[in-house]
């Protein structure tokens, strides 16, 4: 079956790449740290990012969807800048863009649901609802490491996350259910 969306192509082909961005970051993120429960962690998170990155692919590979060289090569770049500069920028800076993207990621998961059910499609609710709920997740482990720190209040206002704003509403303490979950992410602001 070919995907007549173009738009939920395109999702899938960014969130393939863009996984992998991901998990460099997170490399270079745990090599600049010292403390080695922080390592431990963010060394789980790079594990998450190369899982989701190959259930992105399942999925493309199930409906033909290719990979995109253009997103591949950028992506590439992206995260491996963004490694590089994990070891000159400090503690705080790192965890919070971490935090500030897997807020917006939340919400390709649940688009990318969104997009297969505007095709009558169900069958992948369970995974892309796990991939969104582990994105959250994510996002709540950053935003705890930094929420104390005095640079909060000055970063959430000039970059939009923190203690009081994400990109996505999900409530991880009173979760919607896998059925319920096509209500998520459905408003323009988040
Ligand atoms: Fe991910
Ligand atoms: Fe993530």
């Amino acid at each position: 079956m070919i995907l007549q969306h173009k738009k939920l192509v395109d999702l899938l082909q960014k969130a393939y790449s863009a996984e992998k961005a991901a998990a460099f970051a997170y490399q270079g993120h745990a090599g600049s740290l010292k403390n080695s429960e922080e390592v431990k962690n963010i060394r789980q998170i790079e594990i998450d990012e190369w899982n989701h990155r190959r259930e992105v692919l399942e999925l493309m590979n199930h409906y033909g969807v290719s990979v995109s060289k253009y997103y591949e090569f950028r992506f590439h770049v992206i995260g491996k800048i963004i490694s590089a500069s994990c070891y000159v920028i400090g503690w705080f800076m790192p965890f919070y863009f971490a935090g500030r993207l897997e807020s917006g990621n939340v919400c390709e998961y649940f688009r990318m649901m969104h997009y297969f059910h505007d095709l009558g499609i169900k069958d992948h609710d369970q995974v892309l609802y796990e991939m969104g709920m582990k994105e959250k997740e994510h996002e709540i482990y950053f935003l705890r490491k930094i929420r104390d720190s005095r640079y909060l209040p000055f970063f959430e206002k000039i970059f939009a996350w923190g203690g009081m704003k994400s990109y996505n509403d999900v409530d991880i303490e009173k979760k919607y259910t896998l059925e319920n979950s096509d209500a998520y992410c459905r408003k323009e602001a988040v």
